[in-house]
């Protein structure tokens, strides 16, 4: 009865202490509606403000690829070390364990193989479908300069209008095309078009020479790409290099999962996204862990 509660009312109220108003941790994302924001908080880690995500989408336009080919076997294991998880609807329903309850970043784009001219691709999941999936974020592929580069800004556009609708946040992933130059000039171009027509997270890759205007000049968080499997330490190096220049972390797949350790790998990485540990002494991290990694592999055999 609400009589009874009378002599506790204004203790219970607090009158004298306002209510604190909080603010949003991540860059350019502080206007979102609070779905959105949640869904963002899942990939990055609010504490660090960074992410490693783990990328395995590779498929959709390439097929098994090295490391990709038993991903119930090779990339199961992974999943506790990684911050979000990108892949296909495919791969996620029919290998991801549905108790895996972190961040998950669905491929929504695709159509060319690569046997075909890439950039002709089209949106490739219904919004229904991923809100099924319960997934964090779309990711749709961006051919900046690229033969079909406008019908791939629309696909961006439309998933980005469709995201705000439902509050799933949408990831631009640059994609260059083979004669394409890899420079500043090209990144800030591409990022800023993005983010510009609504993208709320970009990926690019890491260049050496201006990566920081990259970054400087995108209203919205920056994850490295992977790229190409270089030697661990180039690998740790690069993303270390991508973090301290403004990047809210990692989007790495055959860095990862093509390493000889990878469990060990994903770790280092984590280490260098979340706590900036230098990159020598990840890769020192890396080579202990990767002797436990192969040794455990050896005593299983
Ligand atoms: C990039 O265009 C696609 O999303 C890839 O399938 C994937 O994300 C690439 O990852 P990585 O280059 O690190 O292997």
């Amino acid at each position: 009865m609400p009589e009874a509660d009378k002599g506790k009312e204004a203790k219970d109220f607090f009158t004298e202490v306002p209510q604190k108003t909080n603010g949003f941790f991540l860059k350019g994302s502080g206007s979102l509606d609070w779905g959105m924001q949640n869904r963002l908080a899942r990939i990055f880690n609010p504490k660090s403000g960074r992410t490693v995500m783990l990328a395995v989408d590779h498929g959709y336009f390439q097929g098994p690829t090295t490391g990709l080919e038993r991903i119930d076997l090779s990339i199961v294991p992974l999943l506790p070390h990684a911050d979000a998880l990108m892949l296909t609807r495919g791969i996620l329903r029919t290998v991801i364990p549905s108790s895996f309850t972190k961040a998950i970043v669905l491929r929504a784009s695709g159509g060319p193989s690569i046997l075909k001219e890439l950039s002709n691709e089209r949106l490739a999941v219904d919004m229904e479908d991923a809100t099924r999936l319960n997934v964090s974020a779309l990711a749709v592929q961006v051919f900046i300069g690229g033969e079909y580069e406008t019908q791939s800004i629309e696909n961006m556009t439309q998933l980005v209008d469709l995201g705000n609708q439902y509050g799933i946040p949408v990831l631009a992933v640059t994609a260059v095309g083979k004669d394409m130059a890899r420079d500043a000039r090209y990144f800030r171009l591409a990022c800023r078009m993005c983010a510009e027509l609504g993208a709320h997270f970009v990926k690019s890759y890491y260049i050496p020479d201006g990566f920081d205007t990259v970054t400087s000049s995108c209203p919205v968080p920056i994850v490295m790409a992977g790229g190409k499997k270089l030697p661990e330490l180039d690998a740790l190096t690069m993303a270390y290099n991508a973090v301290d220049q403004g990047a809210s972390g990692v989007d790495m797949g055959r860095n990862i999962f093509q390493s000889d350790a990878p469990i060990a790998m994903i770790k280092a990485v984590g280490k260098v996204v979340h706590d900036k540990m230098k990159p020598k002494q990840a890769y020192e991290l890396y080579k202990d862990l990767k002797q436990k990694e192969l040794g455990k592999k050896k005593g299983k055999k």
